[in-house]
């Protein structure tokens, strides 16, 4: 990502509008931790014939999220083969990319082919990126306004462009597809859709539902507000419709938000669920550490 859409993108995360407390009402589902059964179940995504590791690609690889999953698929080289697509040599410079690092644009499928070509498994961690207008002075107050670039809009990216991973995914027999969206998509007023009016959650929504129909095993995390936090010290919540949204704890750090992209390909239980995603403060309650009784709990399909 350049230093200009990383501004913009933490601006984003910075407009107050689209994850702000609310008072507190009664809560969505929370994860608890189990004593019961083992931490893992085995490979959903099982290892292919011989007993080699799974190979696995992240998109998105060169973004805020997408590169705590490469680094995390690397450092568990014995039960993945990591892959990533970055959409420029800089992104790959960023993650010190070796040759398991593909440079493609989702926009052109023939771009994307060759890093999709053999895996097994594909976590889509691409997103439009909104851009600050020049001029915005936060001395005198206001809001800054956004845009996104010519032909990078979110009906490109998130939609044709998510779309053409999932059909390229699908075309050599992928075992499951990861998509990390946004909660707020039930709502088409959500303040993130009138952002640079590019709709972006309307669009991501469509793709998840292509993503949905395919008939391509799936797991469809809808992320609340990003931070940039260490993971694994707070008490993830699922829930569903964006229910969320209405209560106090509406964010979630990156890093957890990867683990459970990759603890998704873990457990034949994360398969076919579409969920929202925050957590607790941190302190409060148990840090999540079974996954399987997490997407155990899920029941929504979409
Ligand atoms: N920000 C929030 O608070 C929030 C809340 C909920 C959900 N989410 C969602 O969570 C996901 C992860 O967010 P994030 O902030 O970690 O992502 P991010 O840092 O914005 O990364 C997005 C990545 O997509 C890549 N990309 C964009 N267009 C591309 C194209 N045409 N071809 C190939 N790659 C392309 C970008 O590549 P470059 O590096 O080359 O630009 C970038 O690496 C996103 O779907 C986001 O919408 C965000």
């Amino acid at each position: 990502m350049t230093t200009a859409a990383a501004a913009a993108a933490t601006a984003t995360m910075r407009l107050p509008s689209p994850f702000k407390a609310t008072p507190f009402r009664p809560p969505c589902h929370r994860v608890v931790l189990s004593t019961r059964g083992p931490r893992r179940a085995g490979l959903a995504v099982s290892a292919a014939a011989g007993g080699s590791p799974p190979t696995v690609l992240v998109t998105g690889a060169g973004g805020r999220t997408g590169q705590i999953v490469y680094r995390k698929l690397k450092e568990r080289a014995d039960q993945f083969v990591a892959r990533g697509l970055v959409r420029t040599p800089d992104s790959k410079a960023k993650i010190d990319g070796g040759d398991d690092v593909f440079i493609g644009d989702i926009r052109d499928t023939g771009s994307i082919a060759p890093a999709i070509d053999g895996i097994d498994a594909l976590i889509i961690l691409t997103s439009g990126v909104p851009k600050m207008k020049p001029g915005f002075d936060p001395s005198k107050g206001g809001r800054p306004e956004f845009y996104f670039e010519e032909g990078s809009d979110p009906e490109q990216v998130d939609w044709i462009g998510q779309k053409n991973q999932i059909d390229a995914a699908k075309s050599i027999g992928v075992k499951q597809i990861v998509l990390v969206g946004s909660m707020g998509g039930t709502d088409i007023n959500h303040p993130l859709n009138k952002l640079g009016n590019g709709n972006i959650l309307v669009w991501k929504r469509k793709a998840e539902q292509y993503l949905a129909d395919s008939g391509v095993p799936y797991t469809i995390i809808r992320a609340g507000g990003l931070q940039d936090k260490d993971g694994g010290v707070r008490e993830l919540i699922v829930g569903k419709d964006d229910e969320i949204l209405k209560t106090e704890t509406k964010t979630v750090a990156r890093a957890d938000v990867a683990e459970v992209c990759i603890q998704a390909l873990l457990f034949e239980e994360a398969k076919f669920k579409a969920f929202d995603l925050a957590s607790k403060p941190e302190g409060e309650g148990t840090p999540t550490t079974d996954f399987k009784s997490v997407f155990a709990q899920i029941a929504t399909r979409f």
